[in-house]
């Protein structure tokens, strides 16, 4: 049987509470693939779940991170994927470790000349951003605004939606904008120099946007109401700011019968079409050459330090690396 190391939150809390301990993993059920992970990917969800305060909750201990990268080392009854195989995947609990069991469906095949690496930084961002341009329909010649348009997710969902034709406006903060552009913004603003409204009306000439993607939330969320054209909509993806906001019912009215949509994976259906975003993310990464910053690297036994980091907002992610040492 696989031994293997893994790092845990064992009750709720902040990075403290994650110990790393030595486990033995129960043999393959049907189905099932034993991965040696080469890098696990930390996400912002990961905080928020381990809090105990989070609207998903989970029973403690459980193994922390839902992302990463690896090989194939064994295959369970009825599991079409060959050993030696390099994946990605996201959505499997316990990745931040040496082995992780994984349902081969949730498993994306890694192409060639993408590292373990970028797989652990752009299969949990890929996926969203590729659920986030399915959520609200946009046509060709749409205009969109992405809040965070250099961030993890924001680099994919720009390429999502102007892969589809619509016309980007991304945000992001000094030389930042640059990445934005990559990615398939026709318009990136700096907001840290600019005025962001003010911005976005005189790019469309006070046509404003069809839809707003925004993973901040409170902090923009007037802001954001403010861009809408009538009967446009507002993303939320995110709560880099603190807590949501709440809604009046009445201000969607007065900004033009606007709708407000909280965006979560819930809305994807089925294992079939993950594998289908994370593979189109892939493709769109390497066809816009959306290289994940990676901010920084961490050894499995400084799991909790590596979640101290990304707590702190570091401009790209952060990885564990379980067999990197320093
Ligand atoms: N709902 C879901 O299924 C789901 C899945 C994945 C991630 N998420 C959420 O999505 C959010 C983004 O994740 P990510 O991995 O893309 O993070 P990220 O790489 O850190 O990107 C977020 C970017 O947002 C910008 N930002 C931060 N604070 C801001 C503020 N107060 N005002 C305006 N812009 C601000 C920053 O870019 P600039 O400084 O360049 O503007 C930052 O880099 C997180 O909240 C995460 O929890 C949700």
């Amino acid at each position: 049987m696989t031994q293997r190391q893994v790092a845990m939150a064992m009750r709720p809390g902040g990075p403290e509470v994650i110990e790393v301990n030595p486990e033995t993993m129960s043999p393959l059920t049907a189905g099932e693939v034993l991965v040696q992970v080469k890098a696990a990917g930390l996400n912002h969800i990961d905080s928020l779940v381990r809090s105990g305060t989070y609207a998903v909750q989970f029973p403690f201990p459980y193994g922390v991170a839902v992302e990463g990268a690896g090989i194939v080392t064994a295959v369970g009854p009825d599991a079409t994927l060959s050993v030696g195989t390099r994946v990605c995947w996201t959505g499997v609990f316990g990745s931040c470790a040496t082995y992780v069991t994984a349902p081969y469906h949730m498993l994306v095949p890694l192409p060639e000349d993408l590292s373990f690496e970028a797989g652990a930084s752009l299969a949990h961002a890929g996926l969203t951003a590729g659920g986030l341009a399915r959520h609200w329909p946009l046509e060709k010649g749409a205009r969109a605004v992405v809040w965070g348009g250099a961030g993890a997710v924001g680099r994919l969902l720009v390429a999502f939606l102007a892969e589809r034709g619509v016309d980007v406006i991304g945000i992001a903060s000094g030389d930042r904008v640059h990445a934005v552009r990559t990615a398939g913004a026709v318009h990136a603003i700096d907001r840290c120099s600019t005025d962001v409204k003010e911005a976005v009306l005189a790019f469309t000439n006070n046509e404003k946007v069809h839809a707003v993607f925004d993973p901040v939330g409170s902090e923009t969320f007037q802001t954001s109401l403010q861009l809408l054209a009538p009967r446009g909509c507002l993303i939320n993806y995110g709560q880099l700011s603190g807590e949501l906001p709440t809604i009046d019912l009445k201000q969607l009215m007065l900004a033009g019968s606007v709708f407000v949509t909280k965006y979560g994976p819930g809305g994807i259906k089925g294992a079939g079409e993950i594998r289908e975003i994370i593979s189109q993310a892939l493709e769109l990464a390497q066809k816009y050459d959306i290289q994940p910053k990676i901010s920084g690297r961490f050894p499995l036994r400084k799991a909790a330090d590596a979640y101290r980091f990304m707590d702190a907002l570091p401009p790209g992610k952060v990885l564990v690396l379980p067999y990197f040492e320093s």
